[in-house]
């Protein structure tokens, strides 16, 4: 009996490592299964918010296409009551993806091409722009969301956001795609798609 029971406990103990050897591989491919399904839905997540920019053919246009989204998106914020608090809250999430995304498209491609050809005041102008998007997001992020003082700050916004919008649309960026040829506008158009995959 002696013999045997050290025996008996090393053989237990050998299925169970084995057992326990077994779970672990298991959990691994099942997590790095799990993990490549993460990836491969986050990619196609991302596909998706990137497809209409990326399908607009034209950097410009696509920039443009943005914008319309964008004061898309403040309309429903305007039409909001006081009452609508998380309604509020949700739609400001909203805008402040969106913006984040064409701000790194524009900064990080756009704005950089532009002082590149030579455009650098302007670029630096529409730059010191997004500084105050950022404060107007900020701003109404902390501000109560029922108070009256919140959808002026609203309205505010829009109206200078659209400014600028225009600033690009009408004159700023129609004068960089003149001057490159369709080979660096094309270039222009993939490396701003990449940045805004980034946070797409
Ligand atoms: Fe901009
Ligand atoms: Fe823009």
């Amino acid at each position: 009996m002696a013999t045997t029971a050290p025996t008996r406990r090393k053989t237990r103990t050998t299925a169970k490592a084995a057992d326990t050897g077994f779970s672990t591989v298991a959990v691994a491919g099942a997590a790095a299964a799990g993990l490549f399904v993460g990836f491969a839905a986050n990619f196609v997540r991302k596909a998706i918010v990137q497809a209409p920019t990326a399908l607009a053919g034209d950097w410009a246009e696509a920039l443009a296409a943005e914008h319309k989204a964008t004061l898309a998106l403040f309309d429903r914020i305007e039409e909001t009551g006081e009452a609508q608090t998380s309604r509020r809250s949700f739609l400001l999430m909203q805008l402040k993806h969106a913006l984040a995304k064409h701000a790194l498209e524009e900064e990080n491609a756009i704005y950089a091409a532009l002082r590149d050809n030579g455009q650098t005041e302007e670029a630096d102008k529409l730059n010191g722009d997004h500084g105050y998007v950022k404060q107007y997001l900020y701003d109404l992020t902390v501000m109560a969301k029922d108070s009256p003082a919140w959808i002026a700050k609203v309205a505010e916004f829009r109206r200078r956001l659209e400014t600028h919008m225009q600033e690009e649309e009408r004159d700023i960026f129609p004068a960089l795609r003149h001057s490159l040829s369709d080979e660096q506008n094309h270039e222009l158009f993939v490396a701003m798609n990449k940045e805004g995959l980034k946070i797409a």
